[in-house]
């Protein structure tokens, strides 16, 4: 008798317990209905604003800080503050400190996200905007004033050029990683190669032997010089200089099994840009050598060594080489002095089929 109660109080207790387990599933089930529909509000609260997708325009390539976008926009900071955050909140731009600036770039679009398709629409139709001509004036001011910055440390500071290189990395710390890199790819004394930024050009004499054509790209005519007259010594006669950035016309004339960037993109001012207009003569097949920072908090790299980005995420790098059709093949990392990182990161354009 006393057994069959205990029985029945036993089943009693486990469909009760069934039971509490199957609310607290159709409330949590309820519960993530309501976040996607919040979320998917917010979002396009986020994005039904003219302003807002102008700020998304104007990021479509690089990232801006606050003071910037208000000179672009023509707009009062604590106005433009308030839609930063709305479309950060929204998840559609995301903010990195770097040194005393915030910068805001947009946010990758995560195809595991629900939002996904909504974020590609709302990227996609932000792209298509035409920017008034004041803005479009205000936007050259702005990249001319960056690439002069960068133009004028190269000048100014020559001299003390390799001493102010050895604060962050010297050549001489990557220097092993990248000949591996640059060995492995050649088939020796054949092919193209282009390297964009070469500074003093130590790497120049490396490609000169590997490659049957190398073409040297600086928009600083001092580096420029320094640079020949280091392959001057050498006696290599296949290298070719160009005074000029990615932007130059002579790069779709070439076809490159090659393109190398080494220390360079922090130096631009629109990486992103520079890095999608120096690959577009990489051939099928063809490589893209990236040694960079890896993004830091060191904000003095900006006076002292005319930085004008703190490193990049190497998740950042990836996104632009994969948008501008490059696959990652390798990657190392090799700590420095200071404690900054270098990402030694080689992509390749995938083979004709
Ligand atoms: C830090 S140095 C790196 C030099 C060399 N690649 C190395 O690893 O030592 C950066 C070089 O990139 C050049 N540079 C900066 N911005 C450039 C641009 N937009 N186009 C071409 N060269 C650029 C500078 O003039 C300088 O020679």
């Amino acid at each position: 008798m006393l057994a069959a109660a205990e029985k029945f109080e036993r089943r009693r207790d486990e469909n009760r317990g069934a039971k509490v387990r199957l609310d607290a599933n159709a409330q949590e089930q309820e519960q993530q209905q309501d976040l996607r529909e919040e979320s998917a509000a917010a979002f396009l609260k986020a994005a039904a604003d003219p302003l807002r997708l102008r700020v998304l325009r104007l990021l479509r390539q690089d990232a801006m800080g606050v003071s910037e976008l208000c000179d672009l926009l023509a707009v009062r900071q604590p106005a433009l503050r308030h839609h930063l955050k709305v479309l950060s909140g929204a998840g559609l731009l995301r903010s990195e400190r770097d040194g005393n600036h915030i910068f805001y770039r947009r946010s990758d679009v995560d195809r595991s996200l629900a939002l996904a398709t909504l974020q590609q629409a709302v990227l996609a139709t932000a792209d298509q905007l035409e920017l008034d001509q004041e803005t479009l004036a205000r936007l050259n001011i702005l990249q001319k004033t960056r690439e002069l910055n960068s133009r004028n440390f190269f000048k100014q500071n020559v001299q003390k050029f390799r001493e102010q290189q050895d604060l962050i990395a010297a050549p001489v710390r990557y220097a092993e990683a990248v000949e591996e890199l640059v060995t492995s790819l050649s088939a020796t004394g054949s092919g193209t190669a282009l390297e964009l930024g070469p500074g003093e050009g130590w790497l120049l004499p490396i490609l000169g032997l590997h490659f049957e054509t190398v073409h040297a790209v600086d928009n600083a005519e001092v580096m420029l010089d320094a640079a020949q007259r280091t392959v001057h010594q050498t006696g290599l006669k296949n290298i070719k200089f160009h005074l000029g950035d990615s932007s130059g016309a002579f790069i779709d004339e070439i076809d490159a099994d090659l393109v190398v960037l080494n220390m360079v993109l922090h130096h631009t001012a629109e990486p992103k840009r520079t890095l999608s207009e120096a690959v577009r003569c990489v051939k099928p097949g063809g490589a893209l050598l990236i040694t960079e920072l890896c993004e830091h908090k060191q904000g003095w790299a900006r006076e002292s060594c005319g930085d004008l980005w703190l490193g990049f995420a190497p998740t950042l790098l990836e996104e632009w080489a994969g948008s501008a059709g490059m696959l990652e093949q390798s990657s190392s990392y090799l700590g420095q002095r200071n404690g900054f990182t270098l990402q030694v990161r080689l992509f390749q354009r995938a083979p004709l089929s």
